[in-house]
Parts: C-alpha cells; structure tokens; sequence
C-alpha cells in the first residue's frame, strides 16, 4: 500500500497557510492513490523533543558497541527513520522562522539526519542511505524572499534541499507562499502562485 508523510512545522494549526497547501497536496495525492496510508505530524504544534545527551552519545557509538541504553535513547530517532523509509510521497510545510526552518523542524531533522543510518560518511563526503521519493516542500514567509523590493535571504530553501539531499532525498518540490504579512493583495498573489504549482506539479485529474 503506498504511503504518504504530512510534516506540518507551523505552529497555527489550522490556520497555517503552509499547511493548508500542504493539506491541498496531500489531496491530490490521496486522488491518484485513494488507499494510500496517511500518517500526519504536526510538529509545529505537537513539538518532537530536541535530541539530547544520550541521542548524541549513542549516534557516535558504532552499533556494535552500543549499550541497551544506548539503543534506547535512538528508538525515537529509529522509529522517525523507519515511517520516512515506508513513505512513497513526502510532504513538508513550513514557515520561515527568522530566515530558516522553525526550530521543531530541525528537531525532526536532527532525528531523521543521522550518521550511520540515513546517511554514511565516505571519503567522497556524505552519502544518502534512503531511497530517493517525489517530495513536496511548502515554505511561508511573511516577508518577500524573491522580487526587485526589499528582501531577505531564504535560508529555508536552500538548506532544506541539502539535508534532503544528503540523506539520499533528490527529487524535491519546493513552493514558496511569500510576503503574507504585505496585505490581502500580496496574500491572494501566494494563494494564485500556490494554485498554479499544484495544477503544475499534480494536474486535476
Ligand atoms: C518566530 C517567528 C519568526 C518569523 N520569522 C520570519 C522571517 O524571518 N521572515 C519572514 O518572512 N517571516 C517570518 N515570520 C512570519 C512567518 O513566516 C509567517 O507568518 C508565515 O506566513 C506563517 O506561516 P503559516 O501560515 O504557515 O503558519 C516569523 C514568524 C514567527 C512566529
């Protein structure tokens, strides 16, 4: 049965506008594969907790030599690994939080990241140890990222594709929703720009 993962990294809930284009994709998806497991992670308001002491010790002991408790302190880390290693299609949304992903989005990643078993260390620099899946990547900001005005500088985007691609995630989808605190004009132009990506990316059937 194929499967689908929502990563949902805004803390609004239901009002996130990341989120309900996330939720708009996942629809889609659902279409083409009505019998397609879903499984939801709202992290943005449901928050994972941050990798600890024992994550770290136990991440950097070789398997072999890890203790029960070493084992422990990765069974969080485990069983995040194994639901993206059983996901056909993966869906992320996520504001930008002070130019870069919300801090529980990199709770997610510290967890998913991990030397040894989703990525190896080899003399070429890292390599991914996941099958690569369509993913799809929905970032809001309330400022501009894009355009002649005044803007800043998306560090989502850019380091979202690499910690992907690094855990062996290539084929990425990315649309930014920008400038949402600029107005209801500057908010319909994101909804209209969201819209014709999805015609684009999973036309109606
Ligand atoms: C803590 C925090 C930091 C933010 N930092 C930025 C930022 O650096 N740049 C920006 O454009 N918007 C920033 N915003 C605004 C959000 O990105 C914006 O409100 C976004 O559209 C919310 O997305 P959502 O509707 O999916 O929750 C920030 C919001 C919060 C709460």
């Amino acid at each position: 049965m194929p499967a689908i993962l929502a990563i949902d990294a805004s803390p609004r809930g239901s009002a996130s506008r990341s989120g309900q284009v996330g939720r708009m994709v996942v629809e889609r998806l659902l279409r083409r594969s009505p019998d397609a497991r879903l499984i939801v992670r709202p992290i943005g308001v449901e928050p994972l907790p941050h990798i600890d002491a024992a994550y770290a010790e136990a991440m950097e002991t070789p398997e072999a030599r890890r203790t029960a408790a070493d084992r422990q302190a990765l069974t969080r880390s485990e069983a995040l690994i194994a639901e993206l290693e059983a996901t056909d299609r993966l869906v992320i949304s996520t504001p930008m939080h002070n130019f870069t992903v919300p801090s529980t989005l990199k709770a997610w990643i510290d967890h998913v990241v991990r030397a040894h078993r989703s990525f190896a260390l080899t003399p070429r620099g890292k390599q991914g140890l996941l099958a690569d899946r369509p993913t799809y990547v929905i970032v809001s900001a309330g400022g501009l990222v894009s355009g002649d005005g005044p803007r800043q500088p998306d560090f989502v985007t850019p380091y979202l594709r690499h910690v992907l691609a690094v855990i062996g995630i290539h084929d990425v989808q990315f649309q930014v929703l920008e400038g949402l605190v600029r107005g209801p004009d500057a908010v319909q132009a994101a909804e209209r720009s969201a819209r014709a990506w999805l015609d684009r990316q999973l036309p109606e059937e």
